[in-house]
């Protein structure tokens, strides 16, 4: 146990409702044993620096034993690293280190789907039709005369059927399981009991080595409608939640009794660990259902990374979020990238629409402008670190990483990718390792210049090395607003809204702090006030286009 865990905290206080939460891609972040893929002891060697940059956690998407059909989402036993990785004894160092440096540390858990040579799926396969093993997932027979078509119609979010119907042990054509994702990610049946009491294990198993959490993937999906009835999505409709009401396959209502039950488990640990919901709904009311007092902390605000770069619709989803998060007594969060969206230096500047989880790459419609998506991301970052609540940060942002569009075709990695048949690119344009140091081989992300997916020739410019020494990088402006974001309690404040700056403005209060964006085409006229930070040039009392700045109140 850590000192961390071991922190008295008022109920109310405690670290996750006003944490900055950097998000770690293992597999690109640093690589220790220069195989190409990061690694755990890579991280370890590199927590020196998220020290430094300010961060309260970490959350490390999944490490866990797979064969990486999904990038680790496709996990095949809950309670190992995959050598991949290092060992269970590297995940131990890690966490001790990052305890030392006063960093919580946040694993990925994914309960919705295992991976097909997960054991349990592998036993299903073996056991007949109406066995114990096929009940831990959703088997059923098929429709038509000999159980040739898929039980429903529902469509797999990475494109294809949501069914594949598997031979059976004598060798004749036998049922279907469904699978929302990859077919290699076979989904798990959450009205089994087998399968909960499993998961309370799997969360046990993890508590027990002193982790502070967990970021819970498709914490919307657990539970499929009675009855599995057919569904159409309307052709806009975002394949990770939408707009429509009552999608059979996401936030039915049983399944906030899983975390109900988690919720119970988590409290029987000293040090507030916390639960966070990766739960794709169309606005912050819906969201707020997955953090009720009884349920889990926190939940992606989703709607709020989705908002386009304009004024109005910025400060309703604001608005929204911090009516109903603290409603239900959870904090507001706030992200804007993560490893399944373009990067939002890319994403702020697009030339045409782009739908979310599709991707870019050489022959979308839509083409980053790469200097003013810059811009835009490091005003739209400064807004977020002025607001009250927890944020997360992807790893890289902090360099001002934009997307990578020209991957080469046989780079590409992402289910997406082949499902679609190479229509949909996908998410592997964020993946990319990042880069530390200008002039070394993969630019400091090993020592042997392997790199899984290759990285631009133009990134030597965003290498940390390089910004650390620049008062006006990427990296430079997020240590500062981390740092005045810590010093003036910005987390645990409250917003007022400040009039008078017209519409294309967003200018708040918060505690003794005014936050300023000028979304607008036109410079606008600042009050007065000592600028604490800037997200660009300010000039003579002007707020330039595109750029953010921290006022002190005195
Ligand atoms: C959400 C994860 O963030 C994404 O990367 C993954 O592909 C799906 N869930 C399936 O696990
Ligand atoms: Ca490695």
């Amino acid at each position: 146990m850590t000192q961390l865990h071991d922190a008295a905290s008022l109920p109310g206080s405690e670290w996750w409702r006003t944490a900055v939460i950097y998000q770690i891609y293992p597999r690109s972040f640093a690589d220790a044993n220069g195989d190409g893929i990061g690694d755990l002891p890579g991280i370890t060697s590199r927590l020196g620096s998220l020290a430094e940059l300010g961060v309260d956690a970490i959350w490390l998407s999944p490490f866990m034993v797979s064969p990486q059909k999904d990038a680790g989402y496709d996990v095949a036993d809950y309670c190992d690293v995959d050598p991949l990785f290092g060992t269970l004894e590297d995940f131990d160092r890690m966490l001790a280190v990052a305890h030392e440096l006063g960093i919580r540390v946040i694993v990925d858990l994914v309960p919705n789907h295992s991976s097909d040579q997960h054991v349990w799926f592998q036993e299903a396969l073996k056991a007949g039709p109406g066995s114990p093993e096929r009940a831990r997932y959703i088997f059923r027979d098929g429709r038509g005369e000999n159980g040739e078509l898929p039980p429903n119609n529902w469509e797999s979010v990475f494109g294809g059927g949501m069914w594949e119907r598997i031979t059976e042990a004598d060798g004749t054509p036998g049922q279907w399981y469904l699978h929302i994702f990859d077919v290699s990610q076979p989904d798990f049946d959450w009205t089994n009991p087998e399968v909960r009491e499993a998961f309370r294990g799997v969360l046990r198993f993890w508590l027990d080595r002193g982790v502070d959490g967990f970021r819970v993937d498709v914490a919307h999906g657990l539970i499929k409608k009675d009855g599995l009835p057919d569904y159409t999505p309307a052709e806009d409709a975002d394949s990770m939640g939408g707009d429509e009401e009552d999608v059979p396959y996401w936030g039915q209502p049983g399944v906030h009794d899983v975390y109900r039950d988690w919720n119970q488990v988590l409290a029987e640990y000293p040090g507030n660990r916390a639960l966070c919901a990766e739960a794709w709904l169309p606005t912050p009311e819906k969201t707020a259902l997955w953090v009720r007092p009884d349920e889990m902390h926190q939940a992606f605000n989703f709607p709020y990374a989705m908002t386009d770069w304009n004024a109005p619709a910025l400060r309703k989803v604001i608005t929204d979020s911090l009516r109903a998060f603290p409603a239900v007594g959870a904090p507001a969060t706030w992200v804007l990238s993560n490893h399944d969206v373009i990067r939002h230096a890319s994403r702020l500047a697009l030339t045409a629409d782009s739908p979310q989880g599709e991707g870019i790459g050489p022959t979308s419609a839509a083409q980053p402008i790469p200097e003013l998506g810059l811009r835009r991301a490091r005003a739209a970052t400064s807004v977020m670190l002025g607001l009250p609540g927890s944020a997360y940060l992807f790893q890289g942002e902090e360099l001002g990483l934009p997307e990578v569009v020209n991957l080469p075709d046989d780079a590409r990695q992402d289910p997406t990718w082949f499902r679609t048949h190479h229509e949909k690119y996908g998410r592997d344009g964020c993946r990319v390792p990042i880069p530390w140091e200008a002039s070394a081989p993969a630019y400091g992300f090993n020592d042997s210049g392997a790199a899984w997916l290759p990285q631009p020739a133009e990134w030597a410019q965003f290498a940390r090395d390089v910004e650390e020494g620049d008062p006006d990088s990427t990296l430079s402006l997020y240590r500062s607003l981390l740092r005045l974001r810590r010093e003036h309690a910005l987390g645990a404040g409250d917003l007022t809204w400040l009039e008078g700056f017209g519409d294309n403005a967003i200018a708040f209060r918060n505690g003794d702090v005014t936050v300023i964006a000028n979304v607008g085409a036109t410079p606008l006229q600042l009050p007065a006030g000592r600028i604490l930070v800037a997200s660009g040039p300010v000039t003579e009392g002007m707020l330039p286009t595109d750029t953010t700045v921290w006022l002190a109140a005195d």
